[in-house]
């Protein structure tokens, strides 16, 4: 098994990051396929904590090949800061490609982000900020700057002009600043330049990869109930998550995925607005919470807080063909006063096993429970499976049945040593 994509299958910040970290170990490549600097990746390794945004996870190893593919929305400048925090703690030997055809983040799509979340009001989505819907939507109507763009003056030029025309009139419309030409046009050439040795067709680079039979993993942002087409919309983000956005967002063809390990949390968060029909509030809010240290890496909103979903994960299990589990987090439920797994969920008088497509539908959900016995042992030092308390083991084997799905790692610890791997 050679290709394997790590996809969130809750609402992100699942723990991607640290087992991208720990499964990169074993790898030659890591990619990141869609999504931009809205992810927030944490991954802790050697007593040190690194935050990374749109940098894949294998970028510690010097001899990892990190790929940023054509299906990111790139903002180069941030990546440049991205690259000079890992320089000043230390990383300064890695192995970065960029995609020429991966789209550019502009500044105007940064304000755009901003003045439609104003002017959805208190129907806001709650977006990170980061320029991502926007910069999709250009892409999509074909007014987008793509980083390879940015190596030809002249092509660039003739690129920022026709989008600057669009955006400009819509920016005015909207009662913002305008962008003029020459500025930034010069600010992104020479960004252009900055990134240039990384610039690449990472497409030739990755089936070229394949072709060697080199371990590929595939870096998920988000989560697939984030996901434009599957997720709760319009309370996602603009590209998919799931590993169907493998193909298109690498350029290798989908028969050479070989499997897709679903990074789940041992409860369930959410960041920004929309339905979480086992979101709870007061005291086991706050317990799980702050032992999660459960607050954005990328914007440091509290996050939302929920028993486990089994609803919401069998559905992203079978959107992204889940083979296996890791279950993330999981020291964070010892000492819990009260457990509970969502089995079902009630809509209108009916017990339904799917996600309904409206979030208005979503939000009349209400959950059906399966209480769980808890435990109070720490267990963020235990190695094994069979370490475990019974009735933190009984929570586990309760997943896999529930989602009839294997769990192939358990994560006790943001550490990169704080993993079991089950089999
Ligand atoms: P990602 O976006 O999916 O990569 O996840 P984030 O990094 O945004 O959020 C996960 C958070 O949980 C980070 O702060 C991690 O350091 C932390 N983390 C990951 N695995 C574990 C674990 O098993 N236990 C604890 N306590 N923290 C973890
Ligand atoms: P990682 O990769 C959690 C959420 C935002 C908002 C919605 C749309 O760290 O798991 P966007 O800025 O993408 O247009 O925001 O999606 N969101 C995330 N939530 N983890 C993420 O990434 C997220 N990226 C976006 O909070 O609700
Ligand atoms: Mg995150």
């Amino acid at each position: 098994m050679s290709r394997l994509v790590v996809v969130g299958v809750q609402w992100g910040d699942e723990g991607k990051g640290k087992m991208t970290d720990y499964l990169a170990q074993n790898s030659d490549v890591v990619v990141r396929y869609q999504g931009g600097n809205n992810a927030g990746h944490t991954i802790t390794f050697k007593g040190q904590k690194y935050a990374l945004q749109s940098i894949p996870s294998g970028i510690f190893n010097p001899t990892i090949k990190n790929v940023m593919a054509n299906g990111m929305v790139i903002n180069p400048k941030a990546v440049l800061e991205e690259l000079r925090r890992l320089n000043d703690m230390g990383i300064t030997d890695y192995r970065l490609f960029i995609s020429d055809r991966a789209s550019v983040v502009m500044p105007y799509h940064l304000a755009l982000d901003g003045a439609y979340e104003g002017i959805k009001g208190s129907n806001m989505i709650g977006t990170t900020k980061k320029g991502i819907g926007p910069a999709y939507a250009d892409k999509y109507n074909r007014i987008g700057i793509r980083i390879g763009d940015l190596l030809d003056r002249d092509y660039f030029a003739l690129r920022l002009r026709e989008a600057l025309t669009v955006k400009n009139m819509e920016l005015r419309m909207l009662g913002l600043d305008t962008f003029d030409f020459e500025p930034l046009f010069e600010e992104f050439i020479g960004y252009g330049q900055s990134l240039s040795s990384y610039i690449c067709d990472t497409s030739v680079l990755l089936n070229d990869e394949v072709k060697n039979d080199s371990k590929i993993l595939f870096e998920g942002a988000q989560g697939v109930m984030l996901c434009v087409e599957h997720g709760t919309y319009p309370f996602v983000t603009s590209s998919s998550p799931a590993s169907v956005g493998v193909p298109i967002g690498t350029g290798i063809p989908p028969k050479y995925i070989d499997r897709a390990l679903g990074i789940c949390k041992a409860y369930n968060t959410r960041v920004g607005a929309g339905a979480f029909p086992t979101e709870l509030d007061g005291d086991l809010a706050d317990y799980i919470r702050n032992r999660g240290r459960e607050f954005g890496t990328v914007t440091g909103r509290p996050r939302r807080v929920g028993f486990l979903d089994t609803v919401a994960l069998r559905y992203a299990c079978h959107i992204s063909g889940i083979d296996s589990l890791a279950i993330m987090l999981f020291d964070v439920l010892s000492g819990v006063g009260e457990l509970k797994i969502c089995t079902h969920y009630e809509l209108d008088g009916k017990r339904i096993d799917f996600v309904p497509s409206t979030v208005n539908a979503y939000s009349r959900c209400k959950p059906i429970y399966t209480d769980m016995p808890v435990w109070t042992e720490d267990i963020s030092s235990c190695r094994t499976f069979d370490e475990l308390p019974a009735n933190a083991k009984a929570y586990l084997k309760k997943i896999e049945e529930l989602t009839a799905t294997p769990i192939d790692y358990v994560s006790v610890g943001p550490d990169r040593v704080q993993t079991i791997a089950v089999k």
